[in-house]
């Protein structure tokens, strides 16, 4: 293979637009904590600035950066230096944060704290709806907060793989959606899908164009009240063909990571590639290659490739992200999913240990939980009293 051309300064800048300082709410580019970035050949150096040099989440920025920085095409090493903010600089993040706050109200209402991830594929029907379904369900059952966003508008199935297709969305008092929440477990899904909203019909042939189609994703993620501070991810059900969607999320969503599904054949893999290609012109960060649909096992142990083999692995390969998991063809994926009963939380099955293991994969390494536990103190309120009440 060629060598890689070294990245650009905007590949690089792009990346950094989606790692957030989870306590203050914003980007690290927009809240001018990025001092510097050097890139040298394959080598990117990113000197960050932050309010005080001692807080825990000093870990997780440096992790975010370099699973961002270090994911765009052409970069082989990141360092990152971190220093503390001068006086002037600290102002200027007051200035930003207060804009933010009195004149321009929040974009979403999203917690900095969850992890958006978004699950697509170049292709329809390699299982996608099913994948979003079955992981939201696994990651509830771990104990956490997941919402789940069906952003395929027209051809929506989640309501009924996670079994809330009779129940519709209700509004706030200030004309938010309120999603349709299920306990699962100690855990709790949000749910949020065209085919909740009063009046539609899933047999309905909704036809969304592209502008249309992002204005309706749009709506949900800036109109969603997803509840306050506890929504430790939230899933994206792509739709199939997925370029509108996928620009406009990467426009209103920096922070968007996106997992590409793809199926054991080579031809799946080929279009896949192109779905990371155009993660990857948005400046998303492609977190991971899920294989679905890998070898059935009978009842009597033996394997049957039916959709080939290796096209998670050879996609992962050529995109430069990790496998995550392979998803075995079980036709109880498909008779939970109908039976709004997600084949993942079966009490032990291959699907189930499958599901279990990318869920692990996924919250432990790949898109780690954002851990505010040990981070306490709010550094806006210590900047703004160092500052004085007026500040800027
Ligand atoms: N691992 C699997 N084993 C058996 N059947 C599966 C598996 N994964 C998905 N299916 C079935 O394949 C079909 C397509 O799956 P799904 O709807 O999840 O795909 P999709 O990528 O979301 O499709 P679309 O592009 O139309 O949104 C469904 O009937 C589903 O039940
Ligand atoms: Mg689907």
């Amino acid at each position: 293979m060629a060598p890689m051309p070294p990245p650009s300064a905007e590949a690089v800048r792009g990346a950094l637009l989606g790692v957030i300082d989870p306590e203050l709410g914003d980007n690290v580019v927009d809240l001018g904590m990025v001092r510097a970035t050097t890139i040298d050949g394959s080598r990117v150096e990113v000197e960050i600035a932050l309010t005080t040099a001692g807080c825990p989440l000093r870990a997780q920025l440096m992790k975010d950066i370099k699973l961002r920085v270090g994911s765009v095409p052409g970069v082989d090493d990141v360092k990152v230096r971190m220093g503390e903010m001068t006086p002037d600089e600290k102002k200027g993040l007051m200035a930003r944060a207060r804009w933010k706050i009195r004149d321009n109200a929040p974009e979403t209402d999203i917690p900095p704290t969850a992890r958006v991830v978004a699950i697509a594929s170049g292709k329809g029907g390699v299982g996608k709806s099913s994948i979003t379904a079955n992981l939201a369900a696994t990651l509830a059952a771990r104990g956490l907060t997941v919402g789940v966003l069906d952003a395929d508008i027209g051809g929506y199935s989640i309501p009924r793989m996670l079994g809330v297709e009779s129940e519709k969305l209700a509004a706030s008092e200030d004309k938010k959606i309120l999603p349709i929440e299920k306990k699962v477990g100690a855990g709790l899904l949000k749910v949020v899908s065209m085919g909740a909203m009063q009046g539609a019909e899933e047999d309905e042939a909704i036809m969304w164009r592209g502008f249309m189609l992002n204005r309706a994703v749009q709506h949900f993620l800036e109109d969603v009240r997803w509840g306050a501070g506890d929504l430790d991810y939230l899933l994206i059900d792509m739709p199939p063909g997925t370029s509108d969607v996928q620009m406009g999320l990467a426009r209103m969503l920096p922070r968007t990571e996106m997992l590409i599904v793809t199926t054991p054949a080579l031809a799946a893999q080929k279009v896949a590639a192109r779905a990371a290609d155009m993660a990857r012109k948005g400046y998303l960060r492609v977190a991971g290659v899920i294989e679905n649909m890998s070898a059935f096992t009978c009842e009597h142990g033996a394997s049957y490739p039916l959709f080939g083999e290796g096209g998670g692995a050879r996609l992962a390969e050529q995109i430069g992200a990790p496998l995550l998991g392979s998803i075995p063809i079980d036709p109880a994926v498909a008779l939970g999913g109908d039976a709004g009963a997600p084949a993942a939380l079966a009490a032990s099955s291959t699907v189930a240990e499958a599901f279990a293991a990318l869920a692990e994969r996924i919250v432990t390494d790949a898109i780690p939980l954002v851990e505010m536990k040990d981070c306490t103190a709010r550094l806006l309120d210590q900047v703004e009293a160092a500052l004085g009440p007026t500040g800027a």
